[in-house]
């Protein structure tokens, strides 16, 4: 090949690349060094004070970032408030009233719009806010992949359509999360996310109280333990929003494997967990998680920032906005 045949090939290339440049943002590691470098360790910041005082941020947070990527992607939606003429995620059943730690993202993003003013998306604070929840409950470190920028869209009906509620089947949840492009090993491996915080009663109640026709008690859930539930939420109607349980009552604030020992002793909370027995398939992936903490874990932390990358906004898409809770004007 010749000089100028060369210099042609590189041309093309270079124009290419620019031309596909922006369609090929991607996330990276560290993606904020030499843009705000400090902004992973004030977000870090942030959530430890929160964790000190309230050790159930963490769970809080850990499933914010999961309602904000299986709607519209990680691309901080779910912080958005709503307003006079919409009404937003955060205001949607599965969000309102059980979503928890909203101020810790609200503190971390003041700091960094005091440092670092327009340069870290309020769907990076949240993703590296998780990551950090996960590390203070024991579970592990990992670099989680930046760069998101924020969605300009906030819609409570897109909430409810893609967020699997507690009475769904394992059929249900397998297709939930392969609309996502999850397997059924990743959806049970997410599900390990309870292994911390808390539920409100009327998560479950019906488990207790309103089975079905037939049966007011659903016979897939441990007797004792069913017995212990009913106390803390006595069948009336103010149980419903205003009393809550740990889902993995034994260490309710450590990232382990509590979670799966308790669904094959058939103490899952929900019908959701329990429902990851149900199949001699999916119950031998639970006692392979169950017997093994770092197989978990390491699972977890793939499924977890993979989640993280669904329908991300990057590059020149979407805005950094200045208040999470409020689209740029
Ligand atoms: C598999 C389908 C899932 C269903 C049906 C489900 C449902 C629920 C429900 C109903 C609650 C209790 C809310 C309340 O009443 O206060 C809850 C809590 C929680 N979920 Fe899930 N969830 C699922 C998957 C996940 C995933 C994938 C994660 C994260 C990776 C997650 C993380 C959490 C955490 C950490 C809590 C505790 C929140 C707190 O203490 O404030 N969940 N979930
Ligand atoms: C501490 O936690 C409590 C209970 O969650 C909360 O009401 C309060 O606002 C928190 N205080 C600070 C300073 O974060
Ligand atoms: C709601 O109103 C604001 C101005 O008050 C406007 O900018 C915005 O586009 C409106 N949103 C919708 C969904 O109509
Ligand atoms: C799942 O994968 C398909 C095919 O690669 C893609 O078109 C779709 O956008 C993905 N969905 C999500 C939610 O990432
Ligand atoms: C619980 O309360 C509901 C509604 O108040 C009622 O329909 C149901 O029969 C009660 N179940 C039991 C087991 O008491
Ligand atoms: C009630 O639930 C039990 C246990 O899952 C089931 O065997 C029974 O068929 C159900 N009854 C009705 C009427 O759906
Ligand atoms: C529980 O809270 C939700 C949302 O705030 C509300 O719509 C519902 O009526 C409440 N339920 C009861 C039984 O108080
Ligand atoms: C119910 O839970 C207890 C622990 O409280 C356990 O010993 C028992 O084996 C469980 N029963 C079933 C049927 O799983």
């Amino acid at each position: 090949m010749d000089m100028r045949r060369g210099l042609e090939v590189l041309l093309a290339f270079l124009v290419i690349s620019c031309l596909c440049a922006p369609l090929e943002a991607e996330l990276v590691n560290g993606f904020y060094t030499g843009i705000c470098s400090q902004a992973e360790t004030i977000v870090t910041a942030e959530v430890l004070k929160a964790f000190l005082n309230d050790s159930g941020v963490a769970a809080g947070l850990v499933r914010m970032h999961f309602h904000d990527a299986f709607v519209r992607g990680a691309d901080g939606s779910v912080l958005i408030d709503s307003t006079s003429n919409n009404t937003a995620e955060k205001d949607s059943p599965p969000n309102n009233p059980s979503l928890r730690g909203f101020e810790v993202i609200d503190n971390a993003k003041a700091k960094l719009e005091a440092s670092c003013p327009g340069k870290v998306s309020c769907a990076d604070i949240l993703a590296f806010a998780a990551r950090d929840s996960v590390l203070l409950s024991l579970g592990l470190f990992y670099q989680v992949p930046s760069g998101r920028r924020d969605g300009r869209v906030s819609l409570a009906s897109e909430a409810l359509a893609n967020l699997p509620p507690p009475f769904f089947n394992l059929d249900q949840l397998t297709q939930s999360f392969a609309s996502k492009n999850f397997t059924q090993e990743e959806m049970i491996i997410l599900s390990g996310a309870h292994t911390i915080g808390r539920s409100h009663c009327g998560s479950f109640m019906n488990r207790l109280y309103t089975f079905n026709s037939t049966m007011s008690q659903d016979p897939s859930l441990n007797a004792t333990y069913a017995e212990q539930l009913k106390l803390k939420c006595p069948n009336v109607s103010t149980s419903v929003n205003n009393t809550v349980v740990s889902m993995d009552p034994s260490t309710p604030t450590i990232f382990d494997t509590n979670y799966y020992k308790d669904l094959l002793i058939n103490r899952g909370l929900f019908t959701s967990d329990q429902t990851l027995i149900s199949t001699q398939q999916t119950k031998s992936i639970v006692q392979t998680y169950a017997s093994s903490s770092s197989v978990f874990k390491q699972k977890f932390r793939d499924a977890f920032v993979k989640m993280g990358k669904i329908g991300v906004l990057t590059g020149d898409e979407g805005e950094i906005r200045t208040n999470c809770r409020v689209i740029n004007s």
